[in-house]
């Protein structure tokens, strides 16, 4: 792995200074005029908290890999696999970043059936939309989400597309994604061993694109690495099939990309 070397020594010094997680003191400011931000609540937050370039422009390995260590305690390996991804979708070729706008693109990482953005069919896939994430919060019926009703909450919206969008379907990489924003929230936000979060931190992010420090959110102790999230996933997927009598994932297939490596 050639990069290997500048991600410890890039990352020593935040590590070093956790008081930038108290809320007063971890900067914040909305996207002007000249930044751009995408679908992905996370890399929205990210880039307004300045852990990734506040423009949104531009983004490299190297500041995924930080911002994603250094806000969330991800580990380096993961992060590189969604930079990897993620780079797919800067049409340059050759490219070595990508722009949040970049993943907008529907159907390479971006795809149906969002929690909080409508489908591209419905002419805006990236930017919040109200009316989308009130379906999603409905099924969130307690102050804490579990792993079902965070599974529960994505067939909703999978089921609302399937019923309304004609042109509805998913990538294998799709499915894999969207499967994976849920187990994300869970293990980022809350709890990866309980699979619990707080609904309060999951609404916040998608409300204000900032990290709920205000409501007492912590950075996790604890380094969330690709087998907590693949487990994860296992954990929602288990739980939509059980949800759903196992049709859960049968989707009309879109392409044919390879997905996460388990
Ligand atoms: C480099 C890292 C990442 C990349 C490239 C990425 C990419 C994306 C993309 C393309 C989407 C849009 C999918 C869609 O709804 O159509 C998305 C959504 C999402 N991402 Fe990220 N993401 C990253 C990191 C994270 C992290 C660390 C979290 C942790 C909480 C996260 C949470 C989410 C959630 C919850 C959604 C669903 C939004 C919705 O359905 O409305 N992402 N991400
Ligand atoms: C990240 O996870 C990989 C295994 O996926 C592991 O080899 C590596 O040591 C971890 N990185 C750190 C900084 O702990
Ligand atoms: C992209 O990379 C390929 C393979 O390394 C190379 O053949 C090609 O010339 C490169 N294209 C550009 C525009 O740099
Ligand atoms: C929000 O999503 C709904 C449902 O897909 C759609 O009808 C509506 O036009 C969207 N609103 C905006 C402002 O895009
Ligand atoms: C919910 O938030 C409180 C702090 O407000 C925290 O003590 C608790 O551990 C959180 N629960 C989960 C499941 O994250
Ligand atoms: C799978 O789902 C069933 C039914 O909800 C549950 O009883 C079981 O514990 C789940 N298994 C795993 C590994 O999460
Ligand atoms: C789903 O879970 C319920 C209990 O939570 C169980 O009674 C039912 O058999 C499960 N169904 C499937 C298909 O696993
Ligand atoms: C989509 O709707 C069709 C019926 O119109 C149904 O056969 C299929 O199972 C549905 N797919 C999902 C993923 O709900």
């Amino acid at each position: 792995m050639k990069f290997g070397v500048f991600t410890v020594i890039s990352v020593a010094p935040v590590l070093a200074h956790p008081s930038w997680y108290h809320p007063s003191s971890l900067p914040w400011a909305p996207s002007g005029p000249n930044d751009v931000r995408g679908p992905c609540p996370m890399l929205n937050t990210l880039a307004n908290h300045g852990f990734l370039p506040h423009s949104g422009k531009g983004i490299s390995a190297v500041d995924t890999v930080n911002a994603l260590n250094s806000a969330l305690n991800i580990n380096q390996s993961l992060a590189q696999f969604l930079f990897d991804n993620a780079v797919t979708t800067n049409p340059a070729p050759n490219a070595t970043t990508f722009s949040l706008e970049n993943l907008d693109r529907h159907d390479i990482l971006e795809h149906d059936a969002s929690l909080s953005r409508a489908d591209y069919y419905f002419g805006d896939d990236h930017t919040f939309n109200q009316t989308v994430f009130d379906e999603t919060r409905s099924y969130w019926t307690k102050p804490i989400i579990d792993v079902q009703a965070g599974a529960n909450a994505r067939l909703a919206r999978v089921r609302t597309s399937n019923a309304t969008n004609p042109t509805f379907g998913f990538s294998q990489l799709g499915t894999e994604f969207s499967v994976g924003e849920t187990a994300a929230y869970i293990i980022v936000l809350g709890d990866k061993t309980a699979g619990l979060v707080n609904r309060s931190f999951v609404e916040y992010l998608f409300n204000h694109e900032r990290l709920p420090t205000e409501l007492g959110w912590q950075r996790p102790t604890d380094q969330i690495t690709t087998s907590d999230l693949s487990n994860m996933i296992d954990r929602v997927v288990n739980a939509s099939s059980n949800a759903s009598g196992g049709a859960a994932l049968k989707v009309r297939q879109v392409d044919a990309h390879s997905g996460f490596h388990r």
